[in-house]
């Protein structure tokens, strides 16, 4: 039995199968209908979601299984002090597999380590992403047709930025990849993603904290909002929520072919005026998402299409 706490423990075959049944549902969905008939998907969120969520379901109705769980902690036990190893234990008499999200970095990996069943990680508080990075790495096959020979540029808050250490993690196996890392001082990458990630593997890397100057350099630019809810104090967060503002007119130096990804939610870090804009991925990034659960859904259920 498998879960995914990170996405690296997915190899980069893994991935490229995933990536391969996520383009095939896309093409048939008719074919994947009813391929987990009488399984369950339990949700177990104790921080707030949009997405990952209601992508996780839809993905699970779409493979004609069924969907429980609850989307808060303040409507599970976890308010009467019931630990997170007793609640899976328990979801595991309940559901098939469980798709986890929890403000404490480790809480998915300590439930995996209890359930009876296949765990997801859909996010540990700053921490780690991978289904996100799911979404992301079929946005960028999708656009780009390649893993390969990429500038990538991650803006805004890469100290809690979850999805950006999963992004990092993934994207450094390929060949001739680049990170430009744009960050106020203080939301700097954390040092043990540049040490363990980006170091160890010898993946060239900048850090600045001017956007506009890099723009030209890069192939897709992966904006991220400034997670309030990691902050201990609201006027740090207050001063730096909109050091970085994407508009129309700080893309005009940048390629044609430049993919602008978010995994969302947006607050102020990308106008609206470039929704339109034919470089904006970020709406196609959140269908992505369901694509890559369902496949991952697939591949941890071990069924077969
Ligand atoms: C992200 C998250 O939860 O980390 N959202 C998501 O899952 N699409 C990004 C964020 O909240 O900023």
């Amino acid at each position: 039995m498998r879960s995914l706490i990170d996405i690296l423990e997915l190899s980069a075959e893994e991935i490229a199968d995933l990536v391969a049944t996520a383009e095939d549902i896309i093409a048939n969905p008719q074919k994947y209908a009813e391929a987990c008939r009488g399984k369950k998907l339990a949700t177990l969120f104790f921080e707030p979601s949009t997405r990952t969520r209601l992508s996780f379901e839809a993905a699970m109705y779409e493979l004609g299984g069924q969907v429980l769980g609850f989307s808060e902690a303040a409507s599970s036990s976890a308010s009467k002090g019931e630990s997170v190893s007793d609640t899976v234990k328990v979801v595991s008499c309940y559901a098939d597999i469980i798709a986890m999200r929890h403000p404490k970095e480790g809480a998915p990996l300590v439930a995996s380590m209890k359930a009876d069943v296949p765990v997801i990680n859909a996010g540990d508080g700053g921490h780690n992403h991978p289904t996100q990075t799911l979404a992301d790495l079929l946005t960028i096959w999708r656009e780009k047709g390649r893993f390969t020979d990429l500038t990538i540029g991650l803006c805004g808050d890469l100290k809690f930025g979850r999805t950006v250490h999963s992004l990092i993690a993934a994207m450094s196996r390929y060949a001739n990849v680049k990170f430009v890392l744009v960050s106020p001082e203080e939301l700097k990458l954390p040092s043990y993603v540049k040490k363990d990630i980006l170091q160890k593997k010898g993946v060239p890397y900048a850090q600045t904290t001017d956007l506009e100057s890099v723009m030209p350099e890069l192939d897709v630019l992966y904006m991220t909002r400034v997670q309030r809810e990691r902050f201990f104090n609201e006027d740090e967060y207050v001063r730096l929520k909109d050091s970085y503002i994407l508009t129309p007119e700080k893309l005009k130096t940048a390629k044609d072919s430049l993919s602008i990804l978010h995994p969302l939610p947006r607050v102020n870090e990308i106008s609206v005026a470039i929704d339109d804009d034919p470089r904006a991925c970020y709406f196609k990034q959140a269908l992505n998402g369901k694509y890559m659960r369902m496949a991952l859904i697939l591949k941890l259920l071990g069924v077969e299409v």
